[in-house]
């Protein structure tokens, strides 16, 4: 039993199909020109050589048709493929459509080679031989696209995505140092300075319900509810508060109105998102 599901999983792990339906008719195709060659030139041997090529032709069409359509399923699973990698792959599926097409036909000429009818016969042996040569060809220049695809496009194409990522994951780390930059540089010094020392809930009562000592403080708002809205300033009491365009909040309250560049640091911050992150540098 052990045994028998031993072998049931080794067929039908995919590197050893791949091997079955791509490898070993690229080898039968290619050696299977000798027996047409065999059969158009011996007269002795005619009767083993058809049954060779019949087999052969019939074994090679059935399997290039299995691997045409295992191709297609492949496909999807190489994503977005541009340039030279996409029509190497096309140029491989295309050729390849047209293998099975070509063995099935060899199969039936082969076929042809046991009628009775001398002229018939002699007809169709010439026939494989020129089938057996187009078909080696023909499997030599897919498997040839094939293998340039998988071993130089494929590489190349996966370098040039990964690269592709590593400046995305680059830029989105500048961006983010950028915004951090901002907050520990331009915002919090004003709030420490201007804000803190009636926003902290060290002496348990903030001014308002807000603190604003960490984000999870300014997350959780004040007593009138949530003073910012992530990336809309003018929607977030706390810059219409410190810009004076607020109906009734006017901070810092009973100073002077924030000068405009800190007031434009601010919106910008809210703008990113509010990200808070302390200084490293301190
Ligand atoms: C002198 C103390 C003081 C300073 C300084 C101060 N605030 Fe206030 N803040 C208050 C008080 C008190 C309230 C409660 C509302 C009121 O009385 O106007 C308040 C309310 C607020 C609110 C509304 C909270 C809510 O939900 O009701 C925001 C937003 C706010 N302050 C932001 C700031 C910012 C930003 C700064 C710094 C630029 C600042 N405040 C500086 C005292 C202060």
């Amino acid at each position: 039993m052990d045994l028998l599901n031993e072998l049931l999983q080794t067929a039908t792990d995919p590197r050893l199909r791949h091997v079955a339906i791509v490898h070993i008719p690229i080898g039968l195709a290619t050696i299977a020109p000798i027996a047409a060659i065999g059969l158009v030139t011996f007269e002795r041997h005619r009767a083993t050589l058809r049954w060779v090529l019949l087999i052969t032709y019939s074994a090679v069409a059935v399997t290039s048709l299995l691997a045409a359509r295992a191709g297609e399923q492949t496909i999807p699973r190489f994503g977005t493929l541009t340039g030279d990698a996409r029509q190497a792959l096309v140029d491989h599926a295309s050729l390849g459509e047209w293998v099975w097409v070509l063995a099935g036909i060899a199969a039936v000429a082969s076929a042809g080679a046991f009628l009775r009818h001398g002229a018939a016969a002699r007809a169709a042996r010439w026939a494989v031989l020129g089938l057996s040569l187009a078909c080696a060809g023909l499997v030599g220049l897919t498997g040839h696209l094939g293998g340039t695809f998988v071993h130089v496009h494929l590489p190349k194409a996966a370098d040039t995505e990964h690269q592709r990522l590593r400046v995305e994951v680059q830029s989105a780390k500048t961006v983010s140092d950028q915004r951090e930059r901002h907050f520990f540089e331009r915002v919090e010094p004003v709030l420490a300075k201007s804000c803190v020392w009636c926003h902290t809930s060290t002496d348990g009562d903030p001014a308002g319900g807000l603190d604003l000592t960490s984000r999870e403080g300014l997350l959780k708002g004040g007593q009138g509810g949530p003073v910012v809205v992530h990336g809309k300033p003018e929607e977030s009491v706390l810059y219409l508060s410190v810009a004076r365009t607020h109906p009734v909040l006017k901070m810092p309250k009973r100073g002077a109105k924030l000068p405009d560049e800190q007031i434009e640091a601010i919106a910008q911050w809210i703008r990113d998102g509010c990200v808070w992150t302390a200084d490293p540098n301190r």
